[in-house]
């Protein structure tokens, strides 16, 4: 008889994320339309741009062979400049005005890499981490890898309440578990999944909180700022980072993935300097540098301009999306006030709340009903962690905007509320 596979305490507690069913329905179900999978808009590929800087790079040997070869494991030294340059420029930051330098910059394979690592570095089994309710779902999945406590913080219209972030920090400390909490976690633009912005003035508060909390040790926030440059509405707020003068307290983690393409996936972090060494030895283990040649790309589309001028054709792009959604949520729905959704001023991401007794799980009537009209969503529950009572939220959805045209977004909205139909006035036992 074969003999049991000797998987590690972490293998086992990684599990397949339940979001990989809604994208393999999607796939394998034709004529469907998927407002489910947060996957980005294939005809808006930036494909020329690429093709030419990758032609430009080829045709010149020499680099050629610095595209091709093996990169350093914090990554390509000019690219590292660029991103900092970005960030700094969106954060109307000046010239020796923060402490971060190029050396606190680290590309990665996706941001997604970082946010696994930090959870590799910083948190053993029993740590806690504090992250939004909801929240991005594949962070929760690393986070249950590393055997972490999870405690949730309700969200309103301007993100994170940070009262109730102020009353769990004060109630940790009256336990004595503060000295377990490791970080806070916040995707504060235009959040995965809900596509709410942590307000302007929340901002400094947050670094305040983790200051004053960081009693046994440093209380570090990831700030996740993942879909920053694709705003549709209003001006850009400064990043959480920005209140970190001393760059200590935030680790700042974005991505190409969003406003570039995902299949270069290229991540960046600006992360404090004490942190870059252990970051720096465990990426060694990992891969010993994400892909060069993708860095090069990006470096190239950086310099020219023609990654900023395809972010603003992105942007036009995107908003049509949106107000298709919101614009076919407000004429379907208009009949049935209980039910109230997001209005995301950038993103990817329209939350919808149906009132209590309309559960959406996954092995919801709802659900059903929707695939059998032809559309498919994200169950709300499986962006949340059960709150200390064990509860969950199931009246909720993740409605993405980002794949399909406006007229099958519109299309996909109608079919949703086909689904719904006779159910308004269901009650949750029947
Ligand atoms: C909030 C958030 N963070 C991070 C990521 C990771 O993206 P990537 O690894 O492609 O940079 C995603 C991807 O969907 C996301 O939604």
């Amino acid at each position: 008889m074969a003999s049991e596979l000797p998987l590690s305490s972490r293998a086992r507690r990684t599990t397949d994320s339940p979001i990989s069913y809604f994208v393999q329905k999607a796939i394998e179900t034709p004529g469907l339309i998927s407002l489910a999978a947060g996957l980005v808009d294939e005809s808006a590929f930036p494909s020329e741009e690429i093709a030419s800087v990758v032609a430009d790079m080829m045709a010149d040997p020499k680099s050629a062979k610095a595209a091709l070869q093996y990169g350093s494991t914090l990554g390509y030294a000019p690219l590292r400049q660029r991103v900092l340059d970005l960030v700094r420029a969106s954060d109307g930051i000046r010239p020796g005005e923060n402490a971060a330098t190029v050396a606190n910059v680290v590309l990665t394979t996706g941001s997604q890499q970082m946010l696994y690592i930090l959870c590799e570095l910083l948190l053993d089994p029993g740590d806690i981490v504090i992250a939004e309710a909801p929240s991005y779902f594949v962070f929760h999945d690393c986070l249950k890898s590393s055997g972490a406590r999870v405690l949730t913080v309700p969200m309103d219209a301007g993100g994170m309440c940070l009262d109730s972030l102020e009353n769990l920090l004060e109630s940790l400390e009256r336990t004595g578990e503060l000295d377990r909490l490791k970080m806070i976690y916040t995707v504060d633009y235009f959040q995965n999944p809900t596509g709410i912005t942590l307000a302007a003035d929340r901002r400094p508060k947050l670094v305040e909180l983790a200051k004053r909390f960081s009693k046994h040790h440093r209380i570090l926030i990831l700030e996740d700022a993942a879909y920053r440059e694709l705003r549709y509405d209003g001006e850009d707020v400064p990043s959480v980072k920005r209140f970190d003068t001393t760059n200590e307290f935030v680790i700042y983690t974005s991505t190409f993935s969003k406003p570039c393409a995902p299949g270069l996936k290229t991540g960046y972090s600006i992360v404090p300097t004490d942190l870059i060494r252990p970051i720096g030895n465990l990426k060694g283990s990992h891969d010993f540098g994400s892909s060069n040649f993708c860095q090069h790309i990006l470096d190239r589309l950086l310099e020219s301009g023609a990654f900023q001028r395809h972010v603003e054709v992105l942007r036009g792009v995107y908003r049509r999306k949106r107000d298709a959604m919101v614009g076919a949520l407000a004429e379907q729905f208009a009949d049935w006030p209980e039910v109230s959704w997001t209005r995301a001023d950038g993103g990817f991401y329209s939350w919808l709340t149906f009132p209590d007794r309309i559960e959406t799980g996954q092995e919801s009537e709802l659900v059903r009903r929707s695939v059998r009209e032809g559309v498919l969503f994200i169950p709300g529950e499986l962006a949340h962690v059960p709150d200390a009572r064990g509860t969950l939220p199931k009246n909720q959805i993740r409605l993405c905007f980002g794949v399909e045209e406006p007229a099958q977004i519109a299309e996909g909205i109608r079919r949703l509320r086909r689904a719904c139909r006779g159910m308004e006035s269901v009650a949750r036992s029947e």
